[in-house]
């Protein structure tokens, strides 16, 4: 499973770029506009430091916009990937971006009949939000389970992404249920490093280490 970063922050994207783990990067309007930046120059930064698919969302509602808007997003990077909204106009725009040879990332995604149309129309990325149906008491998890299983039993192609992710077990269950692709901020990326015996361990052989030195010092 590839790991994503979800945040148009390119701070964030540069560390984590470091440590050698950055699958790809996605991004929504919401995580550009929190950024109070030009958005081209951002995309443009953004598709440049990152080796892999950066997800740039579309803006427009009717489907020729929607087209033309991610012609030129497309346009920004050969990593660039559009996203599409899962509405009539987001499948009209994105099978004719497809079929100019685009890779489309069909985005909020709550159900198993919108991630079928999402692979019928040829998507490189289904995105199911994850966290935002455990929000409203339903279960993220077996959506993207049963979007899983789907995908296998029919041989779609289309790479399911566990969007919306809130915590490191999400991360951890989505690897277990056979996602391609988790996207998640920068705080659950920090947090998958994490654990409390590594940082106990590292202190006590820090410390045996430091002793052993002092020991040598002493001597000789
Ligand atoms: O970028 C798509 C998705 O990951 C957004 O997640 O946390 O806003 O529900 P969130």
């Amino acid at each position: 499973m590839k790991l994503f970063l979800d945040t148009a922050n390119i701070e964030e994207i540069r560390e984590i770029n470091r440590w050698g783990v950055l699958g790809g990067v996605t991004t929504n309007p919401t995580l550009v506009a929190k950024e109070r930046s030009d958005p081209l120059q951002l995309w443009k930064e953004i598709l440049a430091e990152v080796a892999g698919p950066v997800s740039l969302e579309t803006t427009e509602l009717d489907a020729d916009g929607m087209y033309r808007q991610g012609v030129e997003l497309a346009g920004l990077g050969p990593n660039a990937v559009v996203k599409v909204p899962m509405t009539p106009a987001g499948l009209e725009a994105g099978s004719r971006l497809v079929k100019d040879g685009i890779r489309i990332n069909v985005t909020l995604v709550f159900s198993p009949a919108q991630a079928i149309l999402a692979a019928e129309i040829g998507a490189f990325i289904v995105s199911p939000f994850l966290g935002r149906l455990d929000d409203v008491s339903a279960d993220g998890m077996d959506l993207l389970r049963r979007i899983c299983e789907i995908y296998q039993v029919q041989g779609y192609e289309t790479n399911v992404l566990a969007a919306s992710l809130r915590h490191p077990m999400h991360v951890v269950e989505a690897a277990a249920a056979g996602a391609d692709i988790a996207t998640m901020p920068y705080a659950v990326f920090r947090q998958l490093v994490k654990h409390p015996l590594t940082d106990i361990g590292l202190e006590r052989f820090l410390q045996d280490w430091k002793g052993l030195r002092e020991e040598l010092e002493e001597g000789a």
